[in-house]
């Protein structure tokens, strides 16, 4: 809905990865001053369309909007996003659901490197319902402590250098500097601002990091290919499921 700029981005992101893995999708682009009621009556008709298995509204919605009555509308086992309060819910006691996108990339990501969690110190640098909170419940359900750190968290360097593995997800450009970060830990920036130039760039100070870092992944390039990647995988899981 609207024409956020980078929503834009991300749509068409998402559209190409369907059109390359031979999933069909569809657009639905929406003015700013659609009523609440007009997207409910729409997400209405594609949760009863046979012919469509996965759905999602791209976030940021126009204020007039209720995000969370938008999210609850979407039928749960067509939730491609894994935002509905059923997967969420899920999520919180361990039962399988969809997971949200960008933080099952993240654990992904992790897997990949062969790294083991159990007993480590994670710290997420974030506390929102897309990243944050579903991160650390990731991290947690593979026996890490976890840590939930944000904007308003106290001497913030000091709880960041305890971390073994450390998710930036908080929105501050290179807010995390070298110096809070532990020698050899495992570091994935979630964050995509601008700098004071206007160019791309995470809420990781990468270039200092990497000389600390035992793993980095950087921004742009990192996190943000993966979860598009777990939005198609999502998509088949639904479909598998509705076979099942
Ligand atoms: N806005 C920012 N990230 C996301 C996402 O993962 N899904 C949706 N639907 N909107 C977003």
């Amino acid at each position: 809905m609207g024409d956020n700029p980078a929503s834009q981005v991300y749509v068409r992101n998402k559209i190409k990865a369907c059109a390359d893995t031979s999933i069909q999708s569809f657009e639905y682009r929406l003015p700013a001053q659609t009523t609440e009621a007009e997207l409910l009556a729409l997400i209405d008709r594609l949760n009863r369309d046979d012919s469509v298995d996965g759905i999602l509204v791209q976030l940021p919605v126009p204020r007039h909007i209720s995000e969370a009555r938008i999210i609850a509308a979407i039928a749960p086992e067509k939730d491609a996003d894994g935002f509905h309060p059923i997967n969420v819910g899920n999520l919180v006691v361990g039962r399988p659901g969809f997971l949200p996108c960008t933080p099952y990339g993240v654990m992904k990501m992790i897997d990949s490197t062969g790294y083991d969690l159990t007993g480590k110190r994670a710290v997420v640098v974030g506390r929102s319902n897309i990243v944050g909170k579903p991160q650390a419940l990731l991290l947690l359900r593979r026996n890490a402590t976890v840590t939930v750190a944000h904007s308003r968290t106290e001497n913030l360097a000091e709880v960041t250098r305890e971390a073994d593995v450390l998710i930036a997800a908080v929105g501050r450009a290179k807010l995390i500097k070298a110096d809070m970060i532990k020698p050899g830990a495992l570091v994935i920036d979630v964050g995509m601002n601008r700098d004071e130039n206007g160019k791309l760039c995470g809420d990781v100070d990468t270039a200092a990091a990497m000389e600390v870092a035992g793993w980095i992944s950087p921004v742009p390039g990192g996190v943000g290919p993966m979860t598009i990647a777990m939005l198609l995988t999502n998509t088949v899981e639904a479909v598998e499921r509705r076979l099942a």
